[in-house]
This record gives structure tokens, C-alpha cells and sequence, in this order.
């Protein structure tokens, strides 16, 4: 347990205690790739595309940017035909000379490769090379990510590009790293007949025999029964749900493979030191993030609000979930300069907004923003997307609060060398039971997204640092980690869960939990499947809610909404902690909730949704319950505190993201880095950021 790392540990109730002292004794990682030698410890940067503009612009761009502060491009990741421009004549000349310029202003590249976009004359000469959708239409040309990840000829020509700017770049001093790809063609897979050949022998890899997969897929159910590989389709809508598991498990392998394959040619030309990322998107479900981020040095994300604002609740959870990826600190490749132009509303955010939102990325874990894009180009899909530089080639007003914002980073970017996020408290997320819920929600109103956020705000608001991981994940640090809703929970997975508890860990399972198995069929237990001895308890029967359910016991009353789990106890060391009340006849008088210590550990289940009232006790409690101590202490409502540490000091963001003025007392007195002074409280204005260093020992 992570009690070890701590000088020492108070366990007690997270609302009295103030516990910023607990410094730890040793810093969370041994190195930081994220951050690269040489530069700022946290770095500021923009998309830039040199190939859009004439030669003689780029000297202007450069030192718009260096008076700004922003010390990374991001470049070429579209300028295939700029870089080809027929087939097998390269032409890098000019990008060398970009980058060149760049360094002049104190500014590295990562250079993108230009994937997402396959120029005309490929997919003209090779039109398999173009993806055809579900519909049965070959994808035109004029788009992006209109090429077929799983076609062999365009891997092939992937692999050259990446090759020739391998060759170019891989030893250039002033290419810092490479993104594969942008977006990953947001994991659009061609349905032609190549894919469903590759599909096929994929399912017969893992299958080995037809007989297996029609047992695990339970084919004799509408006569789905397939005699022969060749038989299987790729699923379009409605159809068997192991057939579909299998087929986001394929196109996770499809998008993994494809990055590999440029992965595999830039790390044969290019220095160890050039870093290898990907820009991922979230909470993007297309592919499972977990096997994609496996071989990239470190994790991406693209962060954008569209409409409306942000919600800082929820952008910590995608920054979390990021960071959880690689279970290290990660990059905001691209953020949005005020405004987008795809969202139903392209509002600008408000002045102060993303100077905010760019701390509370640094705060979770970022080591690097950048915003899309430097300047729009003068036509293009995007010509009225937000940009730092209009088309006059001067900087718009948002311009000045990114120089700001990169000018603080630039001040403070010391206290943020080698220092990372560290929790007591994780959050699983599966990709597998999320689609699994997907696929039979059962209501529609079940979002098992909202579900994790429920969880998730209730839990950061008390312990303030929290991380989001992989199931399969190493737990031994934790001492709480919940599971919202661990829909596909098979035997392995169960007996990693619980060694955890076994060995002191507090388990908490949300409704749904433990009721497939990784083949998407249903156990043959109850729920929580392989947890049910455990538990000492399972579930009877569930409820698609048609209206809220009261509930009362040890954390209070409040309504179930949604969904409910008729719970019942098999043993009597299982302690019921909360029970419904008038509702469907079934459910009435009968556990919700229930507990049971098992091992040095517990675990504990929770059978509904539970409104905030109950979420916040239900937090509380498994906080208290299992010895978490807060980050950082008791904070007004509406300003989020981040902590990040590194050997001998931990550093404190503080963001008001409430529309008033709040006041913030330190525990004891810190460095208030972004004033250079050190002070004991410290005032935040609506958006209002500060830095506080803490070197306490
Ligand atoms: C994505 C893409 C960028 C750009 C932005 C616009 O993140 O990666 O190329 O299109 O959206 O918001």
C-alpha cells in the first residue's frame, strides 16, 4: 500500500484533517520522458504548417512565436504531397529549412507523419488503398483519414514516408519527436473484403477452432452457427455481442499494428532520444487505448471543449484518463485557441478560460500544451477555426492570453521538473465493459461515462487526487480503487482484484459489475460473477428504473435512479449498508448496498446509481474507511487543486473555476511561485491560477 511512501500517514476523516505535509520520500517516477532534456519542464506550443504559407512568412511566424513563449511546433502531419510529391520523389528540403528556422527562435519540432492524409496521386493510381464504408461506397478523395488502415499497399506506402523522414529527421537536434498519424483516422475501418479476410484470421488465431468460438459466442442461439471461417461477417449494427467485443478487439489490433508498422520504421533510423507519441482523443471509444499508448514513449490528447465551457470535472477525468494510459505524466498535443468550427455552437471560451484550462492540464499531469492552430490556412475544411494569428498574418486578441499563459510556464517551469500526480485512489476504466454496456444497455438512460464521472467527482472533490487505470493494472499503491461498472470481470481479472484485496486493498463495485465474461457472455454466476464468495453476497435480480427508488441506511437516504440491484447477503459477515424503500414491490426493504471485509482488505458493493447526495456519503465513507488523506485540505467549492510531486517538494495548482472571487488558506505557507513570494492564503478571481510550491519536509 502506498502508506510506504509517505513520511507519514494520517488516517482519519478527509473533511478535518490537513495533511499538505505529507511529503513523499521518493518521487513517483524515475525519469519523466515527457519532459525533454534541454528544455523547460513544461512547454507551450502550437500546429503549425509552414507548407501553407510562402517561404518568406515563416521568419514572422517564428518570432510571433518566440515573443510568446511558445517553444514547440508540431509539424507536417499533412503535408504528404508537399513531402512526395509523385510517387517515390521526396522533397524535405523545405521542412529542413522549417526547422531550421524554428531552432533560430528557440523552438523544437515534432513532426507529424502524414498518414491521415494520403495525397491524390496515391489514391488515384491505388484506389484500394481508399476505405469503403459500411454503406458499401468507396470513400472520395478530399477528405482526411480516407485511407483503409488494414490495406497492405497503403501500409506500405506509410511505411516509406515514415522511412524517408526517418531518414531526414531521425538524427536532426531540433526534432525532439514524432507523432504517428493524427487522430488515427478517429478509427474508421474499411469494410471491404481484405478486412473481413484479416478479421477472420484473426478470430481463427484466437479461436484456434471453429467448435470454440461457437461454444464461447453461444452460436447455436438464431442458428448462428458458422462452419466455416469464411462464413463470419463484420458486424454492421445489432448483432452477437461476442462477435461485436471481438470486432472493437480487432479494431484496436488493426490501429495498433498500423502505428507499429511506422513505429518499427522511424525507430530504425531515428536517436533513441526522439520520443514516439500519438494523439488520442479522450474519451474516444473507437479502439481500446491501453494495447495503442503499450509502445508509444508517452500518451497525447487532443482537448477540446466545442460547445459551451468547460467543465473541469470532466476535463480532469479525460486528462486522468490519459495520464492512466501509460500510468505517466502525457502531452496536450492540441487545444482549442478560443473557438473550434466543428461543434453545433463554436462559442469562444471565455477570456481566462483556456489560461485555466492550460494550468489544470499542467496540474494533471501535461508537460506540454499546444494550441491547434498557429494560423488558419487561407481555404481548406477549416478555414474559421480558432488560430492565435488571423489571416492577416497578425496576432488575434487571444493571442496575448496564450503569451501569457506560455510566459508563466516559461517562470514557474522549473518547479515542475521531474514531478507527477500521485494518488491513493483509482478509478478503473475497461474499454471491453464499456462497449459491453454499449451494446445492451438495457436503458437508454444507462451511460456508464456519466456513471465514472458520478464516481470520479465525488471521490477527487475529497481525496483531490485521483487516477484512472487500466483494470488490469498493478493496484499496490492504491488503497482505494472503484470499479463504477466493471460489466466483463473474467476469472483472471478476478483473481487480480483479489490479490488486491487480499492484501489490504478496499474494492468498491459499481451496479453491472461482474456479470460477463471476456468473451461478452454472461456468466454463469450471478453477479459479481468470480467476486460473488467474496463478497459474501450477490445479486438477485437487476431494474431498469422507470422511476427513482428511495434509499436509506449508514450514509442517509437518497434516491437510486436508473438502476437497481436487488442485493442478497450469504453470509452473515456481510454487512448491508444501505436498503431501497417503496418502489416496484421487489425491491422494497431489499440491500442496495453491502460490504465485507475479505483478507487485511474489503470489498464493497454498490447496486444502483446513486444521486449526488448519496454519491458524496458513499465517497466519504470508502475514503475514511480505507485511510485515504486528501492532497491538499479543505478548499472552497469551485476551485479544483491539483498536486504534482517530485523528490523533496510537491507543487499545488489552484484554479477558481467558479464565477467569484474565493479566497484559499494554504495549510501552512508556500511559495506562491507565479509571485515569487511566499504566503499562507491566496485569492483567486473567476479563472484566477496560482502556483504553490511546497518544499516542507
Ligand atoms: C483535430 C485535428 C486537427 C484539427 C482540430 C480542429 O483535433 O487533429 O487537425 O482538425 O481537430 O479542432
Amino acid at each position: 500500500m502506498c502508506r510506504s511512501l509517505f513520511l507519514r500517514a494520517i488516517a482519519c476523516s478527509v473533511f478535518i484533517v490537513v495533511t499538505a505535509s505529507i511529503a513523499p520520500s521518493a518521487p513517483p517516477q524515475a525519469s519523466i520522458p515527457t519532459q525533454i532534456p534541454g528544455q523547460n519542464a513544461i512547454l507551450m506550443g502550437a500546429a503549425w504548417y509552414p507548407e501553407q504559407w510562402p517561404e518568406s512568412r515563416w521568419e514572422e511566424d517564428l518570432r510571433l512565436m518566440e515573443a510568446a513563449d511558445l517553444k514547440v511546433v508540431r509539424i507536417a502531419e499533412f503535408a504528404w504531397s508537399r513531402m512526395e510529391p509523385s510517387q517515390g520523389h521526396y522533397d524535405f528540403d523545405w521542412l529542413e529549412r522549417a526547422i531550421e528556422l524554428a531552432a533560430k527562435h528557440h523552438i523544437v519540432s515534432v513532426l507529424g507523419t502524414p498518414t491521415a492524409t494520403p495525397p491524390a496521386w496515391l489514391t488515384q493510381k491505388y484506389p484500394d488503398t481508399l476505405r469503403i464504408e459500411a454503406d458499401g461506397q468507396r470513400v472520395t478523395h478530399g477528405n482526411r483519414a480516407h485511407a483503409s488502415a488494414s490495406s497492405p499497399r497503403y501500409r506500405e506506402f506509410c511505411r516509406r514516408i515514415a522511412e524517408q523522414m526517418a531518414l531526414r529527421f531521425g538524427h536532426n537536434p531540433n526534432v525532439v519527436g514524432w507523432q504517428i498519424d493524427n487522430e488515427y483516422g478517429y478509427a474508421q475501418m474499411s469494410y471491404d473484403d481484405v478486412t473481413r479476410r484479416q478479421f477472420q484470421d484473426w478470430l481463427q488465431a484466437k479461436y484456434k477452432t471453429l467448435n470454440n468460438l461457437n461454444a464461447r459466442w453461444t452460436t447455436s442461439y438464431w442458428s448462428q452457427t458458422y462452419d466455416n471461417w469464411e462464413e463470419i461477417p463484420i458486424p454492421v449494427g445489432a448483432h452477437n455481442p461476442g462477435l461485436m467485443l471481438d470486432w472493437k478487439r480487432f479494431v484496436t489490433y488493426t490501429w495498433t499494428s498500423y502505428q507499429q508498422n511506422q513505429i518499427d520504421t522511424i525507430r530504425q533510423h531515428a536517436e533513441a532520444r526522439q520520443f514516439i507519441t500519438g494523439n488520442l482523443m479522450g474519451f474516444f471509444d473507437g479502439f481500446d487505448h491501453y494495447p495503442i499508448t503499450a509502445p508509444l514513449t508517452f500518451a497525447s490528447w487532443d482537448d477540446y471543449v466545442g460547445t459551451g465551457h468547460v467543465d473541469p470535472a470532466y476535463n480532469g477525468l479525460s486528462h486522468d484518463l490519459t495520464r492512466g494510459f501509460k500510468r505517466q505524466n502525457f502531452w496536450v498535443m492540441e487545444t482549442q485557441p478560443g473557438a473550434v468550427n466543428w461543434s453545433s455552437l463554436n462559442n469562444f471560451l471565455n477570456r481566462g478560460e483556456a489560461r485555466a484550462m492550460a494550468w489544470q492540464a499542467i496540474g494533471h499531469g501535461a508537460d506540454d500544451v499546444n494550441y491547434w492552430q498557429w494560423r488558419s490556412a487561407l481555404n481548406g475544411q477549416e478555414e474559421i477555426h480558432g488560430v492565435l494569428v488571423g489571416p492577416d498574418g497578425t496576432p488575434v486578441p487571444f493571442y496575448n492570453e496564450v503569451a501569457q499563459t506560455a510566459h508563466e510556464f516559461a517562470k514557474v517551469e522549473s518547479a515542475f521538473r521531474d514531478t507527477a500526480p500521485l494518488s491513493e485512489v483509482a478509478l478503473l476504466y475497461s474499454y471491453d465493459s464499456h462497449w459491453a454496456i454499449q451494446f445492451q444497455k438495457h436503458t437508454e438512460k444507462y451511460d456508464d461515462l456519466a456513471l465514472l464521472k458520478s464516481y470520479y467527482s465525488a471521490l477527487r472533490h475529497l481525496s483531490q487526487s485521483l487516477d484512472v487505470v487500466s483494470p488490469y493494472s498493478s493496484l499496490e499503491n492504491y488503497k482505494l480503487v472503484a470499479a463504477p461498472s466493471l460489466n466483463v470481470l473474467p476469472k483472471d481479472l478476478a483473481d487480480h482484484l483479489l490479490e488486491y484485496v487480499r492484501n489490504g486493498g478496499h474494492l468498491v463495485l459499481g451496479p453491472r459489475s461482474g456479470m460477463k465474461d471476456e468473451f461478452n457472455a454472461l456468466l454463469p454466476q450471478r453477479q459479481p460473477g468470480y467476486l460473488v464468495d467474496a463478497l459474501g453476497a450477490r445479486v438477485e435480480q437487476y431494474y431498469a428504473l422507470e422511476k427513482d427508488v428511495p434509499l436509506a441506511g449508514a450514509w442517509g437516504e437518497g434516491q437510486a435512479a436508473i438502476w437497481a440491484e436487488q442485493l442478497g447477503s450469504l453470509t452473515p459477515g456481510t454487512e448491508v449498508l444501505m436498503k431501497y424503500g417503496k418502489s416496484n414491490g421487489w425491491l422494497d426493504g431489499q440491500p442496495a448496498i453491502v460490504t465485507r471485509p475479505f483478507g487485511k482488505g474489503r470489498i464493497t458493493y454498490i447496486g444502483a446509481v446513486l444521486d449526488d447526495k448519496l454519491m458524496a456519503a458513499a465517497a466519504d465513507w470508502a475514503l475514511q474507511k480505507s485511510g485515504v488523506t486528501p492532497a491538499f485540505g479543505p478548499l472552497p467549492d469551485g476551485v479544483e487543486v491539483t498536486r504534482r510531486v517530485g523528490p523533496g517538494k510537491q507543487v499545488f495548482i489552484l484554479i477558481n473555476f467558479s464565477q467569484g472571487n474565493l479566497r484559499v488558506n494554504l495549510p501552512h505557507t508556500m511559495n506562491l511561485a507565479l509571485d515569487g513570494t511566499p504566503a499562507a492564503r491566496v485569492d483567486l478571481p473567476p479563472y484566477g491560477v496560482s502556483v504553490a510550491v511546497d518544499t516542507r519536509q
